[in-house]
């Protein structure tokens, strides 16, 4: 039997509330130990190990978790006995963390994010079942070397494409224009895709050392809105990531703010509030290349990218280059 490694961090599938319902309830709230004893066919499948680093709501996730849940999984991952490991999260911000992992981690083993959006003590809580199949996909070998999944729903997502797109239906989870990786059915699985993109031992930043990560915010731009939050962003951060409209535009008094600050040494990202597409350069919006286009990566994903991305560079062109490989 395979060994398998979950890390537990909280989330919904932790998550406990009035018996049988489904709503008003708490993430993070009952140990992973609890939750594997509802599943009763586990201990066919895999040798577990069983490690509770935190236990949280995942909007509680930030820069010092993610350099814990990253440093625990390569030292996990380096014991020869694990053949696989699962991450438990809540489903609020996985799609941060599985990005951020899928460019950290220092291995080719299988690592699979997986969640819930029902609570343990709903009616019939979808957290056990997903537990389940992510235990069997991190098994599986031809799951070594995809970079890091999300398995959701019966369906095996990439960590770089996923994005939480329903935040009431069991379903929550979309690859947008690029699918999914494959699917499954109980324990099978059947991969159908694989990401093109640098990830895990194939990337740069796995082979870092990373400590602290630099500031780098996100602002959203709509109509009417004042170019001043540049401003008061560029006083305690290294990078900023604009959500703007379409193809990640902004009217003129940004576009003034941004060559501003640009020529002061803040690195500026170009990313869409819309959620499908993908934002490319523009001669015309943008003539001195100060933006680096987030390609067809969500604002929250591009943040992620250039912090990175900050640690290894300040040079505009090397980040471009980077936005382009991952
Ligand atoms: C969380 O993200 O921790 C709460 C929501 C969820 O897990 O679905």
């Amino acid at each position: 039997m395979k060994t398998i490694a979950i890390i537990a961090t909280g989330g919904t599938i932790a998550g406990t509330g009035q018996i049988g319902k489904a709503s008003a309830y708490r993430a993070g709230e009952i140990g992973m130990d609890e939750i594997i004893e509802t599943i009763p066919m586990i201990k066919d499948m895999a040798h577990i190990q069983v490690h509770q680093i935190m236990n949280i709501d995942s909007n509680e996730m930030n820069n010092e978790r993610w350099l814990l849940l990253m440093k625990t999984i390569n030292k996990v991952a380096q014991d020869d006995e694990v053949d696989g490991i699962v991450v438990t999260h809540g489903t609020d911000t996985i799609e941060e963390t599985a990005y951020f992992l899928t460019l950290t981690l220092h291995t080719l083993k299988p690592v699979v994010l997986t969640g819930a959006m029902r609570p343990a003590t709903a009616t019939s809580p979808d957290g056990p079942y997903n537990l389940y199949q992510a235990i069997a996909l991190a098994g599986h070998p031809d799951a070594y070397d995809q970079g890091v999944m999300l398995l959701f729903s019966n369906t095996i997502y990439s960590a770089r494409d996923i994005q939480k797109v329903n935040n009431y239906k069991i379903d929550a989870f979309d690859q947008k224009s690029f699918g999914c990786l494959g699917y499954m059915q109980d324990d099978q699985v059947y991969f159908f895709s694989k990401i093109f993109k640098k990830h895990t031992q194939h990337s740069l930043f796995s082979h870092m050392e990373i400590d602290h990560l630099p500031e780098v915010a996100i602002v959203y731009f709509y109509a009417g809105a004042h170019a001043s939050m540049l401003y008061d962003l560029s006083q305690d951060h290294e990078g900023i990531v604009i959500a703007g409209s379409g193809n990640g535009n902004y009217d003129r008094s940004w576009l003034e703010a941004i060559n501003d600050l640009s020529e002061k040494g803040i690195i500026f990202v170009r990313a869409s509030r819309v959620i499908q597409g993908i934002v490319l350069s523009d001669e015309i919006f943008d003539p001195h290349h100060y933006c680096i286009s987030a390609n067809t990566l969500s604002p929250q994903k591009a943040r992620i990218l250039l912090m990175l991305a900050l640690l290894h560079s300040h040079q505009r062109e090397e980040i471009r280059k980077i936005f382009h490989q991952y």
